[in-house]
């Protein structure tokens, strides 16, 4: 592995995806070790997929409990019913939650079903709030920088709040629903403002399609064009990568 800091960011850089998933399950772990009720922010995507696995299959052995964490979502579409196969809670449910032993409880993501959107972004912000806020926020990468579904010209003080997907996060998702033609056209995310008050954040980014939005996230100007660019300013943040993701900065 190799690491360097980039504008107060730590990038870690794994000679493939499976170094990196372990990496960031060993800080998962130990978050959840150093403090039993900890706070996490989950993100979902490709990406995710092997992490979960191998959190499901270490944790026990690695002496690591889940009852008395928390969980908030990063986001989730809107609307969409919790049941379908392709909404983020059947991801969760499926990948992590079913096979961890996290209090179903004490697991949220916004809801898809909301008769208001507006109503529930600022419902799912006070509930953030008032469980005393984020201790480890994970986080994907999308092609274009978004990080949850802030896409490019999100406002970084920006709070849980509706959000119309690009085209670009709609070819790339829409080709892992069952049904790609009835992807929702919206999502409920937290802001950029929510996600920046995690005490301390985790990105993910694998594969050589995350590569320009790596460098133009760690080497372009810190702008809403590129919403992952305002890690940066965050001071515990660091972007865990692979070789591929990495091709563009190193
Ligand atoms: C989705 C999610 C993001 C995720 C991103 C990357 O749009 N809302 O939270 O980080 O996609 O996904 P993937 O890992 O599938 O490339």
């Amino acid at each position: 592995m190799r690491r360097y800091s980039a504008d107060g960011l730590e990038v870690e850089i794994y000679d493939d995806s499976n170094g990196m998933i372990e990496a960031a399950a060993a800080r998962l772990f130990e978050q959840a070790r150093s403090k039993t009720d900890s706070i996490l922010g989950l993100a979902t995507g490709s990406t995710f997929l092997p992490f979960y696995g191998y959190v499901a299959a270490h944790y026990s052995v690695e002496g690591v409990s889940f009852r008395k964490v928390t969980t908030f979502n990063l986001d989730e579409y809107y609307p969409i019913k919790a049941t379908s196969p392709d909404s983020y809670h059947t991801y969760m449910n499926r990948n992590l939650f079913s096979r961890v032993d996290l209090n179903p409880a004490n697991t949220h993501l916004p809801d898809g079903e909301a008769p208001d959107a507006a109503v529930e972004a600022v419902a799912y912000e006070r509930l953030i709030q008032e469980s005393g806020g984020i201790d480890l926020q994970f986080l994907g990468l999308g092609r274009n920088g978004h990080i949850g579904f802030n896409e490019p010209g999100t406002a970084p003080d920006s709070r849980t709040h509706q959000t119309a997907l690009s085209e670009s996060t709609i070819a790339a998702n829409s080709a892992l629903f069952v049904d790609p033609g009835k992807m929702p056209r919206h999502a409920l995310t937290m802001g950029i403002g929510t996600i920046m008050e995690a005490r301390s954040l985790v990105l993910l980014a694998s594969g050589k399609s995350k590569a320009e939005a790596v460098a133009a996230s760690l080497k372009g100007e810190v702008s809403a064009q590129v919403p992952a660019s305002f890690l940066r300013r965050h001071g515990r943040a660091v972007f865990m990568l692979d070789r591929e993701a990495a091709a563009g900065i190193a």
